[in-house]
């Protein structure tokens, strides 16, 4: 049996990749020079650049219409415009995700009911279904690290109780699901091109849909330049309201992200491919091993990863003599000698975060987070999962030195077994460094 080299062995690794391995987003001089193109021209706030990408995303995506805005969090909040959450209504979410996908519900009047994860940190459908009450009126779905949700059997769902559909694609621009692209599934969808995101556009966030009349209400929500009558061809109830942004609010995407964008979307799918590539070669070095499963999808029913945005394994502990995520985590670590941190965990789940136990948002005396049952959703906070290294190249060696850290520890674990008193089962609350200020 080898040492672990948590316990004092040696490690498996201890000198860095070489930094091609994992930089991310490939920035290349025809990024530079588009984005250098707007900031001499001052074409900022112009919208031709982003009318192109939109034009360029929407053939990608094969939707009608793609719209840009700031950000992820506002193209999901535009989404929900869309689709007329109000004031009463119910929208099902999973209780994991990053809080984005489902806050702004809040601001809406309408209430987030969640519904637990499966093993693969997706969207456990009978409990979704049990969810729908009188008052649902969508379905909030998110490829929670690029794993594609059942969108048949979601769409399913939706189509007999007469619900609209969401997707959250944020972890999983290029993704498929049997084939078709994810995101071209829901009524409306949107996601984060954020500068970590897999599809990496600095700052930006893009709703896209195939109904006129939701492409409509996403522009009156919070875009200018076609926020006025003539555009109005469906939503004639909003005739009336026009040149104010009805939302409120000011989406218009910064034409420097808009131009990055076009370039990364020429190199996005081959760019995919070769991550794709080289994370299934990662995952096959370790299939079979007791106690971790990769994240991902069997390429062969047609569906995939995109970018692979976020890897990560998932974990059960019962496999390994119930070796807690933390410790087992910790000793990843250490074969890397440090070089690689395997964090435990995702986001806590939502519904465990003080916002949606206690915050009166409407000073009405009652919490935001009313609608759901803590009870019924402690089975997810039994689903572990762990952060794996997220390569953009498929290198092989160094590929297997990294599978080989995991695979030591999973082999070895019985000596991780005595002193492992740690109780915390993974998990923190993503930007929040402090342990102290963690509520689980
Ligand atoms: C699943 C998910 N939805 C929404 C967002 C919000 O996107 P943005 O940060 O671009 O506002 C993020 C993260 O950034 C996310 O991970």
């Amino acid at each position: 049996m080898e040492k672990l080299a948590l316990l004092g062995g040696v490690p498996v690794f201890s000198e860095k990749a070489p930094e091609e391995l994992f930089r991310w987003p490939i920035i290349t001089k025809e990024d530079e020079d588009a984005a250098l193109d707007v900031i001499r021209n001052n074409k900022f706030s112009a919208t031709d650049i982003t009318t192109k990408f939109q034009e360029e995303f929407a053939a990608y995506q094969g939707t009608k219409y793609a719209l840009a805005f700031t950000n992820g969090t506002m193209s999901l909040t535009a989404a929900m415009f869309a689709i007329g959450l109000g004031k009463g209504d119910e929208i099902i979410c999973t209780t994991k995700t990053y809080w984005a996908t489902i806050v702004p519900a809040v601001a809406f009047g309408a209430k987030p009911v969640f519904c637990n994860i499966d093993d693969m940190m997706s969207m456990d459908l009978e409990d979704m279904e049990r969810c729908i009450t009188p008052r649902t009126k969508a379905i909030m779905v998110v490829h929670y690290f690029g794993y594609p949700c059942d969108m048949d059997k979601i769409m399913a769902i939706a189509d007999k109780y007469n619900l609209y559909v969401i997707e959250d694609v944020s972890h999983a621009q290029g993704g498929l699901y049997k084939g078709k692209k994810l995101g071209s599934f829901g009524h409306v969808s949107a996601m984060s091109m954020m500068s970590g995101k897999a599809f990496a556009a600095g700052e930006m966030g893009m709703l896209v849909t195939n109904e006129r009349r939701f492409y409509e209400r996403a522009i009156a929500f919070g875009h200018y330049e076609r926020n006025n009558a003539n555009f109005i061809k469906e939503s004639e109830d909003l005739k009336p309201y026009m040149h104010i942004a009805l939302g409120g609010q000011k989406g218009r995407v910064n034409q420097v992200c808009a131009a990055i964008g076009r370039v990364q979307l020429k190199y996005f799918d081959e760019r995919c491919a070769e991550i794709r590539r080289a994370m299934n070669y990662f995952w096959d070095l370790l299939d079979g091993l007791p106690g971790i499963r990769g994240v991902r999808v069997d390429e062969s029913t047609g569906s995939h990863m995109g970018g692979f945005y976020c890897p990560h394994g998932v974990y059960f502990p019962e496999e390994l003599g119930g070796l807690s995520l933390h410790r087992f985590c910790e000793a990843v670590t250490a074969e890397t000698g440090g070089v690689f941190i395997s964090w435990e965990g995702a986001n806590f789940c939502l519904h465990t975060h003080n916002y949606f136990k206690s915050f009166d948002y409407f000073h009405e005396g009652e919490n935001v987070g009313a609608a759901f049952d803590a009870e019924r959703l402690k089975p997810s906070e039994k689903k572990y999962c762990f952060s794996v290294p997220w390569f953009k190249r498929l290198d092989k060696a160094w590929i297997e030195k990294y599978a080989a850290a995991f695979r030591k520890v999973v082999e070895n674990h019985t000596q991780l077994l005595s002193g492992d008193t740690d109780s915390k089962q993974g998990g923190r609350w993503h930007g929040v460094e402090n342990e102290e200020t963690q509520q689980k």
